[in-house]
């Protein structure tokens, strides 16, 4: 029963895959689908590189007015994460971090730290690598 995580109700997921293959990570997003669908619970996956989505410039202006000046995807994205009550973002891990587009992406919305959307939705984040096979030098 996942209707309701922490009091706030589940109408609908929106999953954020940050892989430009649609393998593991979006596999892993796939995966979750009959879940919540079971549940009624619509479920929508975001491929990030089908969208244009540049680089934060630095300029704050999202955290000191709101608005981000950068013409580009990341507000048609931002819309469908607002209209959602629970979000996932995904990531294949790279370099034993994050991927590089779901980094700039966070970065641009730097303002979800200090004036948020997205306040009292729920947020998770896989992460999937493979094996590890980098072996240690003699
Ligand atoms: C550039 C790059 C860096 C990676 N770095 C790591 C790493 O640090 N640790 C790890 O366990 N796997 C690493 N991997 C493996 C990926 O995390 C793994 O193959 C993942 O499942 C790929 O997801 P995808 O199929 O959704 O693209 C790396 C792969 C690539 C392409």
């Amino acid at each position: 029963m996942i209707k309701e995580i922490g009091g706030i109700s589940l109408k609908k997921v929106v999953a954020v895959n940050s892989s430009k293959r649609k393998y593991n990570t979006y596999r892993a997003l796939e995966s979750m689908r009959p879940i919540f669908e079971s549940e009624g619970i619509e479920y929508e996956i975001i491929n990030l590189h089908d969208y244009k989505i540049n680089y934060c410039n630095g300029c704050e202006t999202c955290i000191k007015k709101d608005y981000c000046p950068i013409d580009d995807d990341v507000n048609k994205i931002n819309e469908r994460l607002v209209q959602a009550s629970g979000i996932v973002l995904s990531t294949p891990v790279y370099m034993e971090n994050i991927s590089g587009i779901l980094k700039t992406f966070i970065d641009r919305n730097c303002k979800w730290y200090h004036r948020s959307d997205l306040l009292g939705e729920t947020m998770s984040l896989p992460c999937h690598n493979e094996r590890q096979r980098v072996k240690k030098r003699a």
